[in-house]
């Protein structure tokens, strides 16, 4: 019988990007999402690149316990990717609440209907923001977690240590059987991504962030599309090659896959321990002036930008070392950032022709 994998979330930027993923290596998948901070345009873009239009939604808020649990009930679950959960940085230092109070909420009532549902593997959205302003680069997972700089990075280092202690209290049950999951035990799997950007190549499903975008690569394409006047360079005076600050920006579609090879490590029964942890990144850190400069090349353009003063709570540098996740998932990055940001270029003019 095909496993099903839930996606919670699963309408937005990356969860989009997972859910077809997912189906074309023959999951089932049950998508659910609030519609917060997303409209119906990536879904129904699922479904015309997967050519399944049978894909299950359910518009629910994972903060309503009883509407999770109902989901549990009305489907069987093997697996869940938890992606639903606020993530503007600036907002989270705005408003610490609303963020705690979704961000756990969502995740606690996930795990509580995984539980009383026989128990399911966990795969959780992380992120590299709860290594917090660290100097050892590139990255491990054994790397510190420094305190976090922001609520919404905090929200992260909370649930990763809700999963591990969930996981570890359902491990007094019998073992589990080679992938099955009916035994109350939850295994539990996080993926640290580091930056996120682009778009899946039939330019369908992409990122659409509301207002004004928090993020470098929208607010690049937005301007290039005229949406926007100038793109502001937060900071060129650190003492980095070229003075702005170095990510290590991961392609979206690489990051789904990423997603799959996890769930399937899970569903496999090939986890060597029943928590686990995953940089998600390239390796390759890229400055925010080489981005920009390759975005121009790339799409035949030049953008307007100027320097600006520094971003508070910007971290200088962090790139990720994903060997483990290379080594363990069999899993690595593979498109270029030029490849990258052509994508996120062809997504931005499709929804200037089409919304
Ligand atoms: C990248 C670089 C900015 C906008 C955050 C979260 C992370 C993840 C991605 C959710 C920085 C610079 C940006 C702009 C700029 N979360 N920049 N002008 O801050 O690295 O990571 O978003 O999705 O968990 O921490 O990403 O894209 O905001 O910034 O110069 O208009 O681009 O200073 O150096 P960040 P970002």
């Amino acid at each position: 019988m095909k496993k099903r994998v839930l996606v919670s979330g699963g309408a937005g930027y990356i969860g989009s990007h997972v859910t077809v993923e997912l189906v074309n290596a023959g999951y089932d998948v049950l998508v659910a999402d609030n519609m917060s901070n997303c409209d119906m345009t990536c879904f129904e873009g699922v479904k015309k690149i997967t050519g399944k239009d049978d894909i299950p939604f359910e518009c629910i808020d994972c903060c309503d316990d009883a509407a999770v649990q109902k989901l549990f009930s009305d489907y069987r679950i093997d697996a869940v990717i938890h992606f639903a959960a606020y993530k503007a940085v600036g907002e989270s230092v705005a408003e610490p609440v609303k963020y705690y109070r979704n961000n756990l909420d969502s995740f606690l009532n996930i795990l509580e209907a995984s539980k009383t549902h026989g128990g399911c593997n966990v795969l959780f959205s992380s992120s590299a923001t709860v290594y917090g302003e660290t100097d050892e680069l590139p990255v491990t997972e054994n790397s510190p977690r420094k305190p976090a700089t922001s609520p919404y990075g905090n929200t992260k280092q909370i649930c990763e240590d809700i999963l591990r202690d969930v996981v570890k209290a359902s491990a007094v049950y019998e073992p589990m059987e080679q992938g099955a999951s009916r035994n109350g035990q939850i295994k539990g799997i996080a993926l640290r991504y580091f930056n996120p950007i682009g778009a899946h190549p039939s330019a369908l499903i992409g990122e659409l962030p509301r207002g004004v975008p928090n993020n470098l690569v929208p607010f690049i394409t937005q301007t290039a599309i005229g949406k926007r006047e100038c793109l502001s360079i937060f900071g060129n005076d650190y003492p980095t090659p070229d003075g702005t600050c170095l990510r290590d920006y991961i392609d979206v579609v690489d990051l789904a896959k990423a997603h799959v090879a996890a769930v399937a490590r899970m569903l496999d029964g090939k986890m060597k321990e029943s928590y686990e942890i995953f940089n998600i990144g390239t390796g390759r850190p890229v400055s925010v002036s080489e981005l920009v400069t390759a975005f121009e090349k790339v799409n035949g353009l030049k953008l307007n930008y100027k320097y600006t003063p520094r971003r508070p709570g910007d971290v200088m540098a962090i790139w990720a070392d994903p060997s483990l996740a290379n080594e363990e998932l069999g899993w690595t990055a593979e498109r270029t950032v030029e490849e990258t940001l052509a994508s996120a270029w062809a997504w931005e003019k499709h929804l200037a022709e089409n919304r």
